[in-house]
C-alpha cells in the first residue's frame, strides 16, 4: 500500500492549476444515462472515484473512454439497471445513478452506499422523494429495489434537509419524468448549478437554477440532446491549496479557479490575517505577520464548507489564540483530529465541536488518512511540522486529488509517494 513521506518546516512558493470539480464530475457523468447522443466531458480530474464511476457505467453497458481528463460516454446501448454492491461500496456517490436508471428504465437495483468514516450517510431523503415522483421502493438484501414501470410523475417535493446528491439524483430523475416536478429547500452547490445549466442546454426547462427552490419540466421519457461540456473547477482541491500557503505562511497562487465559489474560505483566511488578492481566474495568498484566530460553524452552500473543516483544523493549530470549529453537517467528521493529535496539536472534542487551544509546534509523525478530506489536513500539518511525516493509507487521498505530490512538488514541497 502506499504512503506519503513529507519533509516538514517548509516555505512553498509559486503557482498550482486547479483540477476539475470530483463532485461536479460525479453526477455530470451519470446524468449521461439520459442523453440519447455520446456525451463529451472535458476537465474530468483523474481521480479514483471518477474512474470508479466510469467502470461502474461500462458495467451497466455503457461505452467510455477516459483520457487526458476528457470523458467520452455512450449510453445508449445501455442493458443493465444493476449497480452492484462491490462497485457502490467503494464509491458511495453510485448512488447517483439511482435517479437516473429509474427515470430512463423504469426500474433498478442500487446497492445502498452504506456508511463511511465520517458519518451514517443515509439515503432516506433520495427514496422519499422518489416515491412521491410514483417509483415502488423496496429495501432487499442491501440494496434499493426501485421500480416506475409507467415512468416517473412531477411532483412537488419539499427536502426536508438539505441533501447535495440527494437534489442531484432527483434533479436527474424530473428532468425525464411525465410533467413538471417542483423541487424546495434544494441544494445551491456549484455543481449542483452545473449540473441544472447542463440540463438546460440539453432543451429541459429549468426554472430557479442557483436558488432554494426549482421548477423541471419533464420530457416525458424522451432521451435528451447532451451537449459536450466542460466541468467547473474544484473549489475543495482550490481551498485545500490555499490553505497549504496559509499553513506555511507562504505567498502561493492558485490558478484555473472560480473565486466565487470559495468565498466563504476567502472570508475566513481573511478574518485570520491573510492576505488575499483575487482576478478572474486565480487567486494569491500571501503571508501574515500573524496568524489570528477564529470561530467556523459548517454549514451548506454559500456557507462554509465542511469539506474544509479538516484543512482549516489543521491551519488553527498555528494560529495565535484558540479556535473553535462546529461541525453542523456530518456526525462523526472528527478522525482527523487524533492523528493532529499524535503531531502535537491540542484539541478538546464535544459531540459536533473542536476547541483548538494554538499556537502549537506540531512534530513528523506516522499518521494515518482515515477519509478523503481528514487526509488532506494531515498533509497540510506535515508540511509545518518539525521533521518527516509518513501518511499511510493514501488511497482516501487518492479518492479525491489529482496528482497531489506533483502539484505540491512543483510548489518546493519534499514529497516523495513509497510503498510499504
Ligand atoms: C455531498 O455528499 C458531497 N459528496 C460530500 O463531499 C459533502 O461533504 C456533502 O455533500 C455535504 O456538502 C458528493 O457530492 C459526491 P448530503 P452527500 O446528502 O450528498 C443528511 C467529499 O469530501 N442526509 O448533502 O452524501 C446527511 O446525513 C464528500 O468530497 C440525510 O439525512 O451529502 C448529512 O448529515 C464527503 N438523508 C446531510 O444530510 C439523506 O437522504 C448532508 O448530506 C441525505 C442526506
Amino acid at each position: 500500500m502506499d504512503y506519503l513521506e513529507i519533509e516538514g518546516s517548509q516555505k512553498i512558493l509559486g503557482e498550482v492549476a486547479i483540477s476539475g470539480a470530483k463532485n461536479a464530475a460525479l453526477p455530470l457523468l451519470t446524468l449521461t444515462l439520459l442523453s440519447r447522443r455520446p456525451v463529451k466531458i472535458d476537465n474530468v480530474p483523474n481521480v479514483a472515484d471518477v474512474r470508479t464511476l466510469l467502470q461502474l457505467l461500462e458495467n451497466l453497458g455503457a461505452k467510455q473512454s477516459f483520457i487526458k481528463n476528457s470523458a467520452t460516454v455512450d449510453t445508449s446501448d445501455v442493458n443493465s439497471t444493476f449497480a452492484n454492491y462491490d462497485i457502490v461500496r467503494k464509491m458511495r456517490a453510485s448512488i447517483l445513478t439511482l435517479g437516473p436508471l429509474l427515470t430512463r428504465f423504469g426500474h433498478c437495483e442500487v446497492s445502498l452506499p452504506g456508511g463511511c468514516a465520517i458519518g451514517q450517510r443515509p439515503i432516506d431523503l433520495h427514496l422519499k422523494a422518489l416515491e412521491m415522483m410514483g417509483a415502488d421502493i423496496d429495501i432487499k438484501q442491501g440494496y434499493v429495489i426501485a421500480s416506475a414501470p409507467n415512468g416517473l410523475n412531477g411532483a412537488n417535493i419539499v427536502f426536508d434537509k438539505i441533501t447535495v446528491t440527494g437534489s442531484e439524483n432527483i434533479i436527474m430523475a424530473a428532468a425525464l419524468a411525465h410533467g413538471t416536478t417542483t423541487l424546495s429547500n434544494v441544494a445551491k452547490e456549484p455543481e449542483v448549478v452545473q449540473l441544472c445549466e447542463v440540463l438546460n442546454k440539453s432543451g429541459t426547462e429549468i426554472k430557479g437554477i442557483g436558488s432554494a427552490e426549482l421548477e423541471i419540466k419533464g420530457s416525458n421519457g424522451k432521451l435528451l440532446d447532451i451537449p459536450d461540456f466542460t466541468v467547473i473547477p474544484d473549489r475543495i482541491e482550490a481551498g485545500t491549496y490555499l490553505c497549504a500557503g496559509a499553513i506555511t505562511n507562504s505567498e502561493i497562487t492558485i490558478t484555473n479557479v472560480i473565486p466565487e465559489h470559495l468565498k466563504a474560505l476567502i472570508s475566513k483566511l481573511i478574518s485570520m490575517g491573510f492576505e488575499i488578492l483575487k482576478t478572474k481566474n486565480s487567486i494569491t495568498i500571501k503571508p501574515c505577520a500573524k496568524i489570528l484566530p477564529t470561530n467556523i460553524e459548517t454549514l451548506e452552500y454559500p456557507g462554509f464548507p465542511t469539506d474544509m473543516q479538516a484543512q482549516f483544523m489543521a491551519l488553527c493549530t498555528q494560529a495565535n489564540g484558540t479556535s473553535v470549529i462546529d461541525e453542523r453537517l456530518f456526525e462523526n467528521r472528527f478522525m482527523h483530529v487524533s492523528e493532529l493529535s499524535r503531531m502535537g496539536a491540542n484539541i478538546k472534542l464535544t459531540s459536533h465541536t473542536a476547541t483548538i487551544y494554538a499556537p502549537t509546534k506540531l512534530t513528523g509523525a506516522d499518521v494515518m488518512a482515515t477519509d478523503l478530506r481528514a487526509s488532506s489536513a494531515l498533509v497540510l500539518a506535515a508540511l509545518v511540522a518539525e521533521g518527516t511525516t509518513r501518511i499511510h493509507r493514501i488511497y482516501h487521498l487518492d479518492r479525491g486529488y489529482e496528482n497531489i505530490e506533483r502539484k505540491l512538488s512543483s510548489l518546493g514541497v519534499k514529497i516523495k509517494r513509497l510503498s510499504e
